[in-house]
């Protein structure tokens, strides 16, 4: 008996339309040649998850530079009914939780999801995703149109350089210690002074 085997592959002009057609059964919202134009040039920001040579599930996301932060933005993330809770929408969260760490530049990642998808609320807080905001009247053709922003901080990175503030906090701790251990030095000596 053969185990079974996901991966992800790359969307290519190929097998875009296997895409459109897995994320229109998938998905309540319809998307635009835009959408699918930009997932071409997306690289690694878009994957297609594959079940045993077969396409059940696509992940599409882009960079988003509003707000004075780059933050990435999961467009898209879904798997077909039957292949759900077989670990396929974890590797793709995966895929992108890696992508984010490699590059080392994102402050964020985020999404929407409809405030009654309660399994994607469920599925992404596993990953430490956290809801931020609800907007109300966020989708304009399907019910509940309030949409929940989840979202999750890069974590910090070993290595990298300290904010400010934690350098000033370095900075006080070496004062003190060293004015402390000064201060020992001299209460020690001062009986041999007098
Ligand atoms: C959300 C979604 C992508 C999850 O994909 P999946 O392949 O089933 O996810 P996984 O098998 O990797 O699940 C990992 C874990 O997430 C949690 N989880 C996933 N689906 C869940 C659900 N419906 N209810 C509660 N928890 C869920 C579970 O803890 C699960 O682990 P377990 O199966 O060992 O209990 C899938 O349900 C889906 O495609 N939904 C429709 C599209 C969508 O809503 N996308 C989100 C907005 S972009």
């Amino acid at each position: 008996m053969t185990r079974e085997n996901i991966e992800l592959g790359n969307v290519t002009p190929h097998n875009i339309k296997q895409l459109k057609k897995l994320n229109s059964v998938v998905f309540p919202v319809s998307y635009n040649d835009k959408f699918y134009k930009d997932v071409l040039e997306a690289g690694e920001l878009a994957k297609l998850a594959y079940y045993n040579d077969i396409v059940v599930g696509a992940v599409c996301c882009r960079i988003d530079m509003s707000e004075k932060t780059r933050r990435l933005y999961i467009m898209t993330l879904g798997c077909l009914y039957p292949y759900r809770r077989l670990g396929i929408g974890t590797m793709m969260v995966q895929h992108v939780l890696n992508y984010v760490e490699q590059d080392g530049n994102f402050d964020s990642i985020f999404l929407h999801v409809q405030v009654n998808n309660e399994g994607a609320i469920d599925f992404y807080k596993k990953f430490g995703f956290e809801i931020v905001e609800t907007k109300e009247h966020y989708y304009k053709r399907i019910e509940p149109a309030d949409a929940h922003v989840l979202q999750k901080r890069r974590s910090a990175r070993k290595g990298k350089p300290t904010a400010p503030s934690s350098k000033l906090f370095g900075f006080l701790l070496f004062f003190f210690k060293y004015t402390f251990r000064e201060c020992r030095f001299v209460a020690v000596f001062l009986p041999f002074l007098f």
